[in-house]
């Protein structure tokens, strides 16, 4: 028995182990397509996803992310109302129609309003009274002389011109043009607030033209869920578009169970994993048939030690070739987002061409401007922490949060850190999709389908590695040393 397990054992191929053989092609590399459904619904423009982790996705990086055709995942190190706030600022930053307006009443001091609009970093306010009424709009033209201690009702722009909820985008410009104003309010046909278009959105979408949106036009939003956290979800609905139950080893039949239940109660979509085998798809769709997209890769993290802790491990590479495999057998359409140890975009371009639909990336987006770790100098070097969610530090935090989880005492199975400094999101995504076009040329596709289609693997030894990596040279630092 034991020896048969020897010789069962499965070659678990890496990054390092395979390379993408040439092929013909009549592709120019700037005309690769890399656009992706991470989902049934969502697509992509860039195939990348941000991580849900607590030095890489907080608001300012699922924005980020978004606007630069990619998603991100909020992290859920933090309480519910902290995981809402950042949703909803999202969801807020830009949209066509703006739905959870911040309004005030008629009857309180312009002092306070103008507070409300400083803090809330907002120029417009509308109006309402008898709890959605609108009667007019206060900006801050209205109130940049007036006395603190009159009344909003007094200051107010009474003539208001609104529209209905089915506006064009185009109809919105011209009304906004022809009455030089800045912001139109929406409303139902009791005069009803229900939303605002602005002026500055639209100018943002112009902007973003390759940004990833909801229906309703405001940035696409993923986040974090555990598999047991209903209340969670049911609070986080309202604002995401996609759900990621996060899990280090998604092959345990009690969360698969919890976590469908919750999808029969939330709108948005349900990504699941991690998974790293082909018979795990089975098991997974028999209980949550609805599944969006699968999440792959157990132990390969640039932060993890579960591999070297527990000796259990699913390299992403063999994971996505794994899953990816088990989804096509029972002739399905979900899409595998590789995620875990991907340094540069030759390894993005391998997981595409064993069957992924995206990259889900920690370390790479943790050294952006847009994470929310501190940028600091470390020996003249500019750093940004970097942590594992399985960290010691990462833990603690879950464990002052809720008592019921595991003691942040138990073994780490993540270390924590800094990565260097890489700029912003934009020139980080600008930079790996200039590298998997580039590889995508190399292999003969023009697109992800052509990856899964054309694209053919070679193996290489560790000592063919070492050979066809630069050398006999001193690298000038900065000279591409980057992507290791
Ligand atoms: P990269 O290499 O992109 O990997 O930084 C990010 C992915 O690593 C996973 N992750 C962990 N895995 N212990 C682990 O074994 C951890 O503490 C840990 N934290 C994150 C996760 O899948 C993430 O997307």
């Amino acid at each position: 028995m034991f020896t048969k397990k020897l010789e069962e054992a499965k070659p678990l191929v890496t990054f390092s182990d395979l390379f993408l053989l040439p092929g013909k092609t009549d592709v120019d590399p700037d005309n690769v397509n890399l656009s992706t459904n991470i989902t049934k619904k969502i697509r992509l423009n860039s195939p990348f996803i941000a991580s849900p982790m607590d030095t890489v996705t907080g608001a300012d990086m699922a924005i980020a992310m978004a606007r630069q055709g990619g998603i991100g995942i909020l992290h859920r190190n933090c309480s519910i109302d902290q995981e809402v706030a950042m949703a909803k600022k999202v969801k807020r930053a830009e949209s066509f129609v703006m739905k959870d307006v911040i309004t005030i009443s008629p009857e309180i001091t312009i002092g306070k309003a103008k507070e409300l609009m400083r803090e809330s970093n907002i120029s417009g306010l509308p109006v309402v009274k008898n709890g959605g009424d609108v009667i007019g709009i206060l900006t801050k033209r209205d109130v940049r002389f007036a006395d603190n201690d009159s009344l909003v009702s007094d200051m107010m722009t009474t003539k208001l011109v609104s529209a209905k909820a089915n506006i064009s985008i185009e109809e919105a410009k011209k009304l906004l043009h022809k009455h030089r104003i800045e912001k139109l309010v929406i409303v139902d046909d009791d005069n009803h607030l229900e939303g605002l278009v602005t002026v500055k959105d639209l100018e943002r979408r112009g902007k973003y033209p390759f940004s990833t949106r909801d229906e309703e036009g405001s940035l696409a939003l993923g986040a974090a869920i555990g598999p047991f956290d209903e209340a969670r979800a049911l609070a986080l609905d309202p604002y995401v578009d996609v759900f990621v139950v996060d899990l280090a080893h998604g092959h345990n039949m009690n969360a698969v169970k919890s976590a469908a239940r919750i999808a029969e109660k939330v709108d948005a979509e349900i990504i699941y994993g991690n998974l790293g085998s082909d018979h795990s798809v089975a098991d997974i769709v028999s209980v949550m048939e609805d599944v969006a997209g699968l999440r792959v890769g157990i132990g390969s993290g640039a932060i993890c030690s579960t591999s070297v802790v527990t000796k259990a491990s699913a390299p992403t590479l063999y994971s996505t070739i794994q899953v990816a495999s088990g989804v096509r057998e029972l002739g399905l359409d979900i899409p595998v987002i590789s995620d875990g140890g991907i340094k540069n975009p030759g390894d993005a371009a391998l997981c595409f061409a064993a069957g992924a639909s995206a990259v889900m990336m920690g370390s790479m987006f943790a050294g952006c401007r847009e994470s929310p770790g501190q940028l600091l100098a470390i020996e003249g070097k500019m750093m940004k922490s970097y942590r594992g969610m399985g960290s010691r530090g990462a833990k603690a935090v879950r464990y002052a949060l809720d008592r019921y989880s595991k003691p942040a005492k138990g073994i780490p199975e993540g270390v924590e850190g800094f990565v260097p400094f890489r700029g912003n999101v934009s020139d980080v995504i600008d930079e790996f999709a200039g590298g998997l076009r580039a590889a995508f040329g190399y292999a003969g596709a023009a697109d992800i389908a052509g990856m899964w289609e054309d694209a053919k693997f070679g193996r290489i030894s560790p000592q063919g590695l070492r050979e066809t990596a630069p050398h006999d040279i001193l690298i000038t630092p900065s000279s591409g040393e980057e992507y290791s």
